[in-house]
């Protein structure tokens, strides 16, 4: 039996974005808040041209799928389909590892990291359906949801899981599935709090083609993201 980590968030904070009670129509500042911009939604210009869906392993509470799909239709990319996964209920016990503590974690606070989710999945489907979006959620592990997905070919994804054991499940299955010139972009690698990611995706790199390059967040000069644009196959 799986261990239970944690606690269900509270009422309140789950109200406080939303807006709303579950089942009442999607309130308008929650919609400008889920559709305002995030700096690291230009690395999509670089998609042009080529085919293939998205997909983002951590979704949390939507703050880049939702935006990340809204900027996908500005671009005239809406007929793909984006992909949210995620445990909606933090990491397994199992998965968590020394290498995941980062600056002035101990493992009681990375297993608290995230509280469960009770109607999360319901109200970011209903979110992206007031906006049209064309999501798919995908709640559960990572192990169990990427052999759904494996008939697909991507030309971005979005790593945001935080935790070394997550980053190479993703990395192993979905690598293969990126066309080139595809983007996989990293939320964590080199941050000091996540160095399980860094490992994981330095480890995992280290016989392919390509390196995490920088690209640099206008609002956060000096603290860039890193990604690999896939190449070209030999
Ligand atoms: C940093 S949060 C994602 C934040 C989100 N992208 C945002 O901008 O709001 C990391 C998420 O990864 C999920 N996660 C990490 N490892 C996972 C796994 N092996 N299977 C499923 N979900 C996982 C956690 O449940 C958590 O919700």
């Amino acid at each position: 039996m799986k261990t239970t980590l944690l606690q269900p968030v509270s009422e309140a904070a789950h109200r406080a974005l939303f807006f709303c009670e579950p089942g009442l129509r999607v309130a308008w500042p929650t919609v400008a808040w889920f559709m305002r911009t995030r700096p690291f939604l230009t690395v999509l210009d670089r998609l042009e041209g080529l085919e293939g869906d998205v997909v983002e392993c951590g979704v949390f509470w939507g703050r880049s799928l939702i935006p990340m799909a809204g900027a996908l239709r500005k671009r005239g990319m809406a007929d793909r389909k984006v992909f949210g996964l995620d445990s909606f209920n933090g990491f397994e016990e199992a998965d968590l590892g020394e290498g995941d503590l980062g600056e002035g974690r101990t493992m009681e606070t990375l297993r608290r990291r995230f509280k469960q989710q009770p109607r999360i999945v319901s109200d970011l489907r209903r979110v992206a359906g007031v906006l049209g979006l064309n999501v798919e959620i995908m709640p559960g592990e990572f192990s169990k949801t990427l052999p759904k997905i494996m008939d697909r070919t991507f030309c971005f994804v979005h790593l945001d899981c935080d935790i070394y054991q997550s980053y190479r499940t993703c990395l192993e299955a979905l690598y293969p599935r990126v066309v080139p010139g595809g983007i996989i972009l990293f939320d964590e690698y080199r941050s000091p709090v996540w160095p399980g990611a860094t490992e994981a995706v330095d480890e995992f790199f280290s016989d392919k083609p390509e390196k995490p390059e920088p690209v640099e967040d206008p609002r956060r000069p000096g603290h860039p993201k890193f990604l690999v644009c896939k190449a070209a196959e030999s």
